[in-house]
This record gives C-alpha cells, structure tokens and sequence, in this order.
C-alpha cells in the first residue's frame, strides 16, 4: 500500500485499502489516466488504451500514426486547444488571450506528510505525491497532489497552479480533479432538494453529453450537494461498483460527467467557474479545494461506509469526532423569539433529570432581535429581554448541570441594525441596485478584511465574556447581486474570495475557542459539506423536524456523511413544517440515527411524559457509541416503499441497532423482513424481539420479522447482541 513510481513504465501507482489508482507520463509528456478500481498488481497497464485510427481527428504533431489524439486518450489534466475537445480541468487565459494549453510532466515527489491548503480546510493524511507539470507557453506550473490511505480505499486530489511566467495570467477555470473512466456504462447518483426537504436521491443514466449538478448560491447549497457517485446499472446497496466524489468547499461548485465518441466518462469536480476568474500574478499560486474519491466494489453501501470512516478519521476536528455528544434542548421551536430569563430557567428546570445534557439558546437574545426582519450584526446582549445578560440563564445551565450554547449568524446583517445603519455598504450589494432580501436579511461582504475582523472580535467577545460551551452557527440566505464595494476588479470570483473569507473567521473562532463545540446551520441542512463539517463536527441536517420527513432526509445525508455529522432533534406535533403528527417514540428512533437532541416544550410535559423522555436518552446512551463509530447497513429505503430500516453495527461486531419505521399501516399486510449485516456471521447473537440467540449467519441470511404496534410512522428497534 501508499505511492509507488515504477520508472520503466513511467507509471504511478496509488494504493488506497484495497483499490489502486494508476497513471503515467506518456512520452507526449502528457499524464495518461490508467486506472480507478480494485486492487491490481503494479504491472504494465498501457493495454487499457483504446486509440483508433478516427475519421475527423487531430492527432499531437508527434504522432507517427494518426491515432495519438488527445480526444481519444484517459486524461489526469485534460486542459484546452490541443485536440481533447471534451471538457477541460484547467483553462488559463494569456496576454496573448490565448487559452491554448499544453501541460507537460516535469517531475514528482512523494511528500512524507500532506500540506495544508492555504486558507481552505481539508482532510489530513500522510503520503502525497505531488506532480509537477509545465505549460511552455503561458509560464503556467501546476501540481497535482494525490493522497492515498491505507484504511480506506480513499483517494484524494486537488491542483495547484502557480505563474512562472512574465506576465500576469487569467484563470477562467481550475476544477480539482478529472477521472476519465474507459467506459459510459454509468449512472449518476446525486443529492437533491430544497430547505426542509435537502439530499433527496437522484439516479439517472448517462447520455451522450454532459450531465451536471452545481451552485451558484455563493453556497454549497441545500438545492444540490457538492457530492455525486457514477455507479452501475446493476449496482445495488451493497453490490456492484460506485464511484463517489465529495467537492471539500462550502461555495459555488460544479460536478460534470461527460460521454463523448469514444464511449468513455469523464467525471469532472471543482469551483464553478461560472462567475469565476482569477488573475494570476507573477509567482502567485492558486490553490483549488480537494476532491475526494471513494471506489466501492460493495455497492453505494460500501461507499458510503468509506466516506464515514473517511470523514471521521482524517477530516472532523479529532477533538470531537469520537468524544461523546452533547444531548441538547434547544428552545427555537419552544419558544422562537418569545423568552425571558424566567421562561429560560423554566425551560432548563425541565430538562432536569432527563439525562439531556445541554441547553441550547437559539435566535433571539441579541440586538433587537425581537422577530426575523431586525438586529442581525448587533451581537450585544439583549437586556431587556434577557436582564443582566446572559448571566442568569448560563449560572442557571450550568448550576442545573447542563452545558450551555448560544446561536449565532455570523455572516449576516439587517438592515435595521446598528450595524447596517454605521456601515451600509459592508453588505454584498451593487450600489445602484436595491438588493433582494431573504428573511430580510443581506450578507456581509465577508471579502473585506475590515468586515472579517469585525465579525471576529464580536462573536469572541461574547465568546470570552460569557462561559459558552457549545456554539450553533446558522446561515440563512444565499447570495444575489454578486458583489463587493471594495473588490473592483477581483468581483470576477467574489463568491470563492467570499467563502476564503468564511473559512478564515472559521478558523478564526474554532482554533481561538477550542473548548467549544460548534455547530454548524444554514436554514436546516442547506450548507452540508465536508468543509462546514471539517470546523463544525455536526451540523443541523434539516430545519424539517417531521419524523417520517427525516427519514428520507437522513437516508439520503447518510449516502456521504457519517450519522455523527447529522444533528437530529425530536419535535413537537403537529410538527411546525409538515403538519404531521407522528408517535413520539418515533421521532426518538429516528433523532437518535444522529447526534440526537430535542426542541420542543418540556414545560409542558407530565411527569410520565418527563419519563418517557429519560427512557428515550437512555436508549439512546446505549447506542450513542455506534452513532459515534459504527458501521452503517441500510436496508430498506423510503425512497423506494413503505419501510425505512437502517442498521448499525459496532466495529467489533458486538452489538448492532436496527431501528425501522412503517410509513402507512395497512391492514391485512404482509409481513416486514430485513436482512441485518456486519455481523459475525459463526458468533451467537441475542435478538431482543425474539428473547433467544441465533448465529450471526442465520439473521444474516434467513433474516427477522418485523413487528410493529398500531397505527403509521410507527417505528421498531431490535438489538443484537453478541453473546
Ligand atoms: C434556521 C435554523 O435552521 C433554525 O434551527 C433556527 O436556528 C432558526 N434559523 C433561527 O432563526
């Protein structure tokens, strides 16, 4: 395992666990993609190019035959001009406006540990070999630098381009990563959705063309998910191949699969250069973000298995990734703006002796934020509201035994504010055009260097005055009108200075508050990426609190995120978005296939209810471990019928939760089995809903009936226990 160079063949070998990523310097100088899958041996892999003598091709002026087109070859840096006319990973403009490219191997090194990317986050990781390549014509020097693991067949990329020439040079495009496949025999799988609705599951067939999801909300975005997997025809939850790519960016991305002539894929990721350009000055790099590439032989089951191991072992800050979670109340759907110091002291009081953990102050308790539409940028306690500050509420947490978390929008402004009415033009804006609203609010042009340290020395005011053990982080629009006062010019890639931006106050508040837990928001799960989840260990999946809703939004979720990264709260009923009423155990089972919490009124609750509650985080103790660092099987979709069924298993393979919720009740119906996995198939197993042991093997294979109480969204849990 790790990063071979065989120099007779000029061929690099990438060993992840299991998989092997292959290619080579062609004597075109040029790097020719050879290889993405199962492990092979690190042999002469040349007989996997297909080049055919083609009517209406260009071939390289070198070419003794007329077949040596880069059209027609696998591409690692397909860039534009030089006879591949599919869609290029690099496009860098001269002073000539020329964006005729030719990249050329120059030389590699394998680097004992992986460089940090300068202002962007992304995952850690040993051995990296960085490959250095030359554009003789515009003085361009690119890096492309490949990471590969020894515990997951994981793969991660990203490109750096740097100006060595004389002049200043114009990026219009640079992606992170290019996989050209040798074949079209793939289907696109992706995440799609809406607020209260995000990472619905979309599958479609390739065709001829380019298939494309994107944003261009300034936003990873709850619409698309900068996530996509190419998977077989035949490929099921736990069969047949897939191929899954995660973009490390909170922005604008793009993620294109393209089939041209030659009935091969090419699956591009990157930033979406579609408002994009970046000028280059002499000795300046630009750095993209990292893509990451899953081969699974194990169907989307096995991908995403790897994603969660991934996510958890090199990318969520390891303070917090294995450390038990906070089991919060959270007040907003309680309360929303309506509190005082007395209502909160109740509402802590109530918790008492359930075994929740933590409370959570949501929006409302600064500036005059007595509704949606003010004092977004004022974070100055509200003291009349809250008297004395947040004084009382934190002693009464605390004293109460219950840490203490605040909620934030850090990058956001309304207009009626202080804040707005000291420095109008701090908002992203163009200055003869009124700006649209969303929830009447306007972002902050976080590109300013004034702005970013504005932001910083207020929240970590509150953050050093106030004894804050947990931070929720929201963001509640996307952006329009594109622009910065200050940028001039460098408007041309606003949205990506934007999230730099972001990332630096990120870093900024994570690193300067390390005893804090933060969490990360943006009206629900609209902003559910591997970046938002390298600061903020989890992140709130959804503003929909509905239990069956969660269902398909958490199954979804879970195709590329860990269930540690996916903050699930049980709410009250008829719940707020949907309406519907479902059975308070279930949206408990369901809360807990996540960093579980609640929202909703204890006060209100009887003392048996108050019990049903502290059951409820009892259970959930039991298996907060397996939500932390288990595997994940899912074995039935709500996408697909009436049942929803997840499986957890510990790594050991000691004890594993199958938790399955009943959508619609029908009578007279037939009966529900599932077929639990990642057990150890020879070990004896206790399976609560039967009261007796059977061998790993026969649950497995002959499966369990499932039973379930009266009524719909009804759910059941069976454990299993080795014994
Ligand atoms: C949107 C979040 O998703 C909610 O949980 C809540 O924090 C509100 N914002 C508060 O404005």
């Amino acid at each position: 395992m790790g990063i071979f160079y065989d120099k007779t063949i000029g061929t690099f070998f990438l060993e992840s666990k299991d998989v092997t990523y292959a290619f080579r310097v062609t004597r075109f100088g040029f790097l020719e993609h050879l290889y993405f899958g199962k492990r092979v041996a690190r042999e002469d892999l040349s007989h996997v190019e297909a080049l055919i003598g083609r009517g209406q091709e260009n071939v390289l002026p070198d070419s003794e035959k007329r077949i040596h087109s880069l059209n027609q070859y696998l591409n690692e840096c397909p860039t534009y001009g030089r006879s591949d006319n599919r869609e290029s990973m690099l496009a860098v403009c001269d002073d000539r406006y020329s964006r005729i490219s030719e990249l050329k191997y120059v030389s590699h090194k394998i680097l004992p540990a992986k460089p940090a990317i300068d202002g962007m986050p992304s995952s850690r990781g040993g051995k990296t070999l960085a490959v250095t390549l030359k554009d003789a014509l515009n003085g361009s020097v690119v890096t492309l630098f490949y990471t590969a693991y020894d515990d997951v067949p994981v793969i991660t990329r990203r490109m750096e381009i740097e100006n060595k020439g004389k002049k200043p040079l114009v990026i219009t495009r640079a992606y992170s990563a290019c996989l050209d496949l040798c074949d079209d025999d793939w289907q696109a799988l992706s995440l799609y959705g809406a607020w209260a609705r995000e990472r619905f599951i979309d599958r479609t067939p390739l065709h001829h063309g380019i298939w494309e999801i994107d944003s261009k909300r300034c936003s990873s975005s709850g619409q698309l998910n900068p996530f996509a997997a190419l998977v077989r025809p035949h490929t099921t939850e736990e069969n047949g191949e897939a191929i899954g790519v995660n973009l490390v960016y909170s922005g604008d991305f793009t993620v294109k699969a393209q089939v041209d002539q030659d009935e091969t894929t090419r699956l591009l990721v990157g930033i979406n250069d579609y408002d994009f350009e970046w000028t280059l000055g002499k000795n300046e790099k630009f750095s993209t973000p990292e893509a990451v590439f899953v081969y699974s032989a194990d169907g989307l089951g096995g991908m995403s298995r790897a994603f969660h191991d991934f996510y958890r072992n090199y990318l969520i800050n390891d303070r917090f990734v294995y450390a038990a979670r906070p089991i919060v109340i959270n007040n907003w759907e309680a309360t929303y703006f309506n509190f005082d110091n007395e209502k909160l002291c109740a509402f802590i009081d109530s918790a008492k002796g359930t075994g929740i953990n933590t409370f959570v102050l949501d929006d409302g308790w600064f500036g005059k934020r007595n509704n949606d539409k003010a004092g977004l940028g004022d974070w100055f306690i509200n003291t009349d509201k809250l008297e004395g500050g947040l004084t009382t509420v934190i002693n009464h947490a605390h004293e109460s035994g219950l840490k203490f978390g605040l909620w934030f929008e850090p990058e956001m402004i309304n207009v009626d504010s202080d804040l707005y009415r000291e420095h109008p033009d701090w908002i992203v804006a163009l200055p003869d055009l009124k700006p649209c609203a969303g929830r009447d609010q306007q972002i902050l042009d976080l590109t300013r260097k004034e702005v970013r340290e504005y932001v910083i020395k207020v929240v970590s005011d509150i953050l050093k005055n106030n004894a804050i053990d947990y931070v929720k982080w929201d963001m509640n629009r996307t952006m329009t009108e594109n622009f910065s006062q200050a940028l001039g010019e460098k408007n041309k890639a606003m949205h990506h200075r934007y999230i730099l931006g972001l990332y630096e106050i990120c870093e900024a508040l994570v690193n300067g508050f390390p005893h804090i837990f933060f969490e990360g928001c943006a009206s629900g799960g609209c902003r559910f990426d591997p970046a938002m989840l390298y600061y903020f260990p989890q992140i709130w999946t959804s503003d929909d609190t509905d239990a069956y809703m969660r269902t398909l939004i958490q199954y979804g979720t879970s195709l590329c995120y860990p269930l540690s990264a996916m903050s699930c709260h049980v709410a009250a009923c008829p719940n707020h978005q949907t309406g519907r009423n479902t059975p308070f155990a279930s949206r408990a089972d369901i809360a807990h296939l996540g960093a579980t919490g609640y929202e909703l009124d204890l006060t209100k609750f009887t003392e048996e209810e108050l019990e049903e509650v502290k059951a409820q985080v009892n259970k959930y103790n039991e298996m907060s471990d397996l939500v932390l660092k288990g595997d994940l099987y899912r074995l039935a979709s709500p996408f697909e019928g009436n049942y929803f069924a997840e499986q957890l298993v510990s790594k050991d393979g000691k004890f594993s939760r199958i938790t399955v919720m009943r959508n619609l009740n029908l009578p007279n119906g037939i009966a529900f089995r599932v077929y639990p996995k990642g057990l150890d198939e020879k070990a004896d197993y206790y399976v609560s809903s039967l009261g007796r042991a059977l061998k790993g093997a026969t649950i497995a294979g002959a499966g369990l009936v499932v039973n379930f109480d009266r009524g719909d969204f009804v759910t059941t849990t069976i454990d299993l226990t080795r014994k």
